[in-house]
């Protein structure tokens, strides 16, 4: 079985280290298993006088979640919580009332940050919203991660400090897609 992953970056910085994680982790994965950035920043502000009329881009977002087999969350923190653009995109993707994508789709939920506690309060946020959004999101290993020296090599793999951590995720997150979709 192939398993479809659709991966939401909280940052749309060109040289986020979120994002650059997200691509490390996509490398980290079983063969069967790919991976799809899914763009929010060109979302629109949700405003719920849309909902009788959601837009085309909007619609094109919730396709790409509607046909993931399971939902990466990768997200910076900011002022101790969830960006914006993250929860707008959340936002989206849960209305109207009724068509919630999110629905089902088993999460995981990982981080980096340049403080030390590497996106734990931005991740217990997120978890909040995706109980609510019905998302069964994998809970252990969680994983806070601090970009330092040393975190990712030049080619963007993780370094040897914590490939293993990293890659134990993986294969913990990969086994909670199969269980999700069997
Ligand atoms: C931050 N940063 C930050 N870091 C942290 O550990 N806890 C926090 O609450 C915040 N708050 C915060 C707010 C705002 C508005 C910005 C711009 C930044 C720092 C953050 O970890 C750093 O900018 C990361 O590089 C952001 O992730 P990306 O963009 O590299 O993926």
């Amino acid at each position: 079985s192939q398993y479809r992953i659709a991966v939401i970056v909280g940052s749309l910085r060109k040289d986020s280290f979120n994002k650059k994680l997200a691509h490390a982790v996509a490398k980290l994965a079983p063969p069967e298993f790919t991976f799809e950035q899914v763009e929010i920043g060109n979302l629109p502000l949700y405003n719920q006088d849309d909902d009788a009329q959601t837009s085309d881009v909007v619609l094109r977002f919730k396709e790409k979640i509607q046909a993931a087999d399971g939902l990466l969350f990768v997200t910076p923190e900011y002022n101790r919580s969830i960006p914006g653009v993250l929860k707008n995109a959340l936002d989206q993707g849960s209305r109207p009332y009724g068509k919630n994508v999110w629905a089902g789709k088993p999460g995981g939920v990982i981080g980096i940050s340049i403080g030390a506690i590497g996106t734990a309060l931005a991740q217990q946020h997120l978890r909040n919203v995706l109980v609510f959004l019905d998302v069964p999101t994998l809970a252990q290993p969680e994983i806070f991660l601090q970009a330092k020296e040393g975190f990712f090599e030049a080619d963007g793999s993780i370094g040897a400090g914590s490939k293993d951590f990293v890659q134990n995720w993986v294969n913990r997150y990969a086994d909670w897609v199969r269980k999700h979709k069997a």
